[in-house]
């Protein structure tokens, strides 16, 4: 039994991708804590991975060639679960048949959004961590952005508490389509982009809605409706592109996934008051790059914000050449034009503040802000509007049908 709290958690990431290296860079922010393991199936990422950690001075870290070998090693206290939506209960399985078998030091875990890909997955995630005895966080990096933390703390001392509580989250997420095969493909991912960047869009909107301090189920899901769409990726030269860039298995002229979503759900307040989150997000969005756009209402009041709207802009005429890249936003699109540029990305998209928080509440056994609950609960938002859609009408909540459900475009076959 480790005694908490521990002066120093010892991390060990499963994933070596794009988000693995978000979080390795937010971590130089964060105290108190070293990276001292990953598990990739290639040596290559193993190899790469260990020297970023060495040039961060973020501790030694030692490459695992088995998952077994990662967590069952005496010197990593939690596990972050980086690696792609259809592998995390594997992982996760593993986690806690090695921890049910006295292997290992592992007394906690931080796993990627979304949760999982259906209800059903996201459950067995929440009982194989709490039957294991884990401490757990979801990794809800919005919840953490830094407009996020200084906006919702201002409404909420200043304007809701003399004037009323907010009514209306509005939240959008938009890019021009992620950069792997499998988010592309319905069954291995879970759906399309509602499944991919909903999860972001709807826990956002429920964190700001949500009193501060407040446990998050003080907010009761009615109702959802939902819409999807395919707006672009269907259109045969973008299809065939898409074929070209990823191999076949990305078929969008056959099995596409929806590149369109728009979401409202109806809440209700521990006094009842009526509340609503409207979301929309999109794979179809060809601006300069990612962009998150949110904004929360009341009766006196309105925050706004859009992650594209940054203070530091750079022009670069077209004589300047270069190679494309991702070093002015996520999402790049042009390296040409008046450019917006986010300084310290992993800052204000949240992942140092989400870091700290988790090491912190981990390192002294606290229950973070956002857990596998957490989780659970988007997950049954995004089936319900995904089940919304399917049948075209409004899903009023509980909901038992979504036990079971599986979205249209992750049915295997579909
Ligand atoms: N918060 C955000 O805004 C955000 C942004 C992007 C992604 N994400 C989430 O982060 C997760 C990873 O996304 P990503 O963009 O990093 O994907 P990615 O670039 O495809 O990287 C996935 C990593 O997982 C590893 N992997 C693949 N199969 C595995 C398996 N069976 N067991 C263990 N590891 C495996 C791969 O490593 P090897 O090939 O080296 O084994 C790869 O390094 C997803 O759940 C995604 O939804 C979140």
């Amino acid at each position: 039994m480790t005694t908490l709290p521990k002066q120093t958690l010892r991390v060990g990431f499963v994933g070596t991708g794009f988000i693995a290296h978000f979080h390795l860079k937010s971590l130089i922010g964060v105290r108190n804590v070293e990276v001292t393991g990953v598990y990739s199936r290639n040596p290559e990422n193993r190899a790469r991975f260990v020297s970023e950690v060495e040039a961060l001075d973020l501790g030694e870290c030692r490459a695992h060639e088995s998952l077994e070998s990662l967590l069952s090693a005496g010197d990593v206290d939690a596990v972050w679960i980086l690696s792609p939506n259809y592998t995390r209960l594997d992982v996760m399985r593993t986690l806690h048949r090695e921890i049910k078998a006295g292997r290992g030091k592992i007394f906690a875990v931080a796993c990627e959004k979304p949760l999982a890909r259906t209800v059903a997955e996201a459950r067995e995630m929440l009982h194989l961590a709490e039957d294991a005895g884990l401490n757990h966080g979801y990794l809800e990096n919005q919840v953490f952005c830094t407009p996020v933390l200084r906006g919702k703390e201002i409404i909420w001392r200043r304007a809701a508490s003399t004037t009323g509580r907010p009514y209306l989250a509005r939240a959008a997420e938009e890019h021009a389509g992620p950069h792997e095969p499998w988010f592309w493909q319905g069954d291995k991912q879970g759906g399309g982009v509602l499944s991919d960047m909903m999860c972001h869009s709807v826990e956002v909107a429920r964190h700001l809605l949500t009193a501060p301090g407040a446990p998050r189920n003080s907010l009761k899901v009615k109702s959802v409706n939902g819409t999807v769409a395919n707006l672009k990726w269907t259109r045969a030269g973008y299809a065939d592109e898409l074929r070209r860039r990823f191999g076949e298995d990305v078929d969008y002229r056959r099995r596409p996934s929806e590149d369109f979503a728009r979401a409202t759900a109806a809440l209700e307040d521990e006094e009842g008051n009526e509340l609503m989150i409207e979301a929309t997000t999109s794979w179809a969005y060809v601006g300069a790059g990612l962009r998150i756009q949110l904004e929360l209402l009341g009766p006196e009041y309105a925050l706004e914000y859009n992650s594209l709207g940054t203070g530091l802009k750079i022009f670069l005429s077209r004589a300047v050449q270069g190679t494309e890249g991702e070093d002015l936003v996520e999402k790049q699109n042009a390296e040409q034009g008046l450019m917006p540029v986010l300084e310290d990305e992993a800052g204000v998209y949240g992942y140092t503040d989400e870091n700290r928080h988790m090491v912190e509440c981990f390192r002294k056994g606290i229950k973070p802000l956002e857990t596998f609950e957490d989780g659970l609960a988007v997950v049954e938002i995004l089936m319900g509007l995904y089940r919304s859609a399917e049948i075209g009408a409004t899903l009023h909540f509980p909901a038992p049908e979504l036990e079971d459900y599986v979205p249209v475009v992750a049915r295997t076959g579909a």
